[in-house]
């Protein structure tokens, strides 16, 4: 049986005590931590930046996640390396220069990650074949926590797999109990989950749930 990843988003945590909220992660399982960066542009909501990715760096040792949700994100790749993120992830609709933003990701020494909202087709992605290590498939629009799993996001991931075989394919958005195996079933690598992990008594459990193993 694959692998499945668990990258919690930290973005349903309680931001005054992030260290505790991230360290808990940690303990109960988590593969990945998933951070959700906004920039009040590409999206609607603002969230945070490299100062939290940085203090978070020094709290786990868990890979960081980045998920940049901010137009023209070449301006700060440097700067989300430096700071101590694993994996960047970014937009295929927020800038002109997808190619060379990805590039300059692998070449601080990050995987690269690109993802596509809802209404985008995986096969724009084609053009950047070779130059990414994990695709995002949104399953819901991006900009907030705690909405509902778009039904077509399993079909998306298949798809995403047959063309990509090599890369992580990752889903996020409304992924809980009841929507993880959908997406196993398509063949997803990594889950993205905040509200069904953060909002939960015991995130242990929740997280071996997701995965699928008991
Ligand atoms: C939404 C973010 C997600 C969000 C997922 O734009 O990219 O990572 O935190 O939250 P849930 O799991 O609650 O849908
Ligand atoms: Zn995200």
């Amino acid at each position: 049986m694959r692998k499945i990843f668990i990258s919690p988003s930290i973005l349903s945590a309680d931001f005054a005590r992030l260290e505790q909220e991230c360290k808990s992660l940690e303990k109960c399982g988590a593969d990945w931590i998933h951070c959700d960066v906004m920039d009040g542009n590409f999206v609607p909501n603002i969230t945070f930046g490299m100062p939290v990715i940085k203090s978070i760096r020094r709290c786990v040792v868990l890979p960081l996640d980045v998920h940049l949700m901010v137009d023209k994100p070449e301006r700060y790749i440097r700067q989300f390396a430096e700071a101590g993120a694993n994996i960047i992830t970014i937009h295929a609709e927020a800038t002109d220069n997808v190619a060379e933003t990805l590039k300059a990701i692998r070449s601080c020494g990050k995987k690269a990650g690109i993802s596509v909202k809802p209404n985008t087709p995986v096969e724009v992605l084609e053009q950047y074949r070779g130059l990414f290590d994990l695709v995002l498939i949104m399953s819901v629009e991006p900009g907030f926590g705690g909405q509902s799993y778009i039904e077509s996001s399993a079909t998306k991931i298949s798809r995403a797999k047959q063309l990509f075989p090599d890369v992580l394919v990752e889903v996020d958005g409304g992924i809980n109990a009841q929507t993880a195996p959908l997406v196993i079933d398509a063949g997803v690598d990594v889950i993205v989950a905040g509200s069904a992990i953060m909002g939960a008594p015991d995130r242990s459990t929740v997280i071996k749930n997701l995965r699928g193993t008991k």
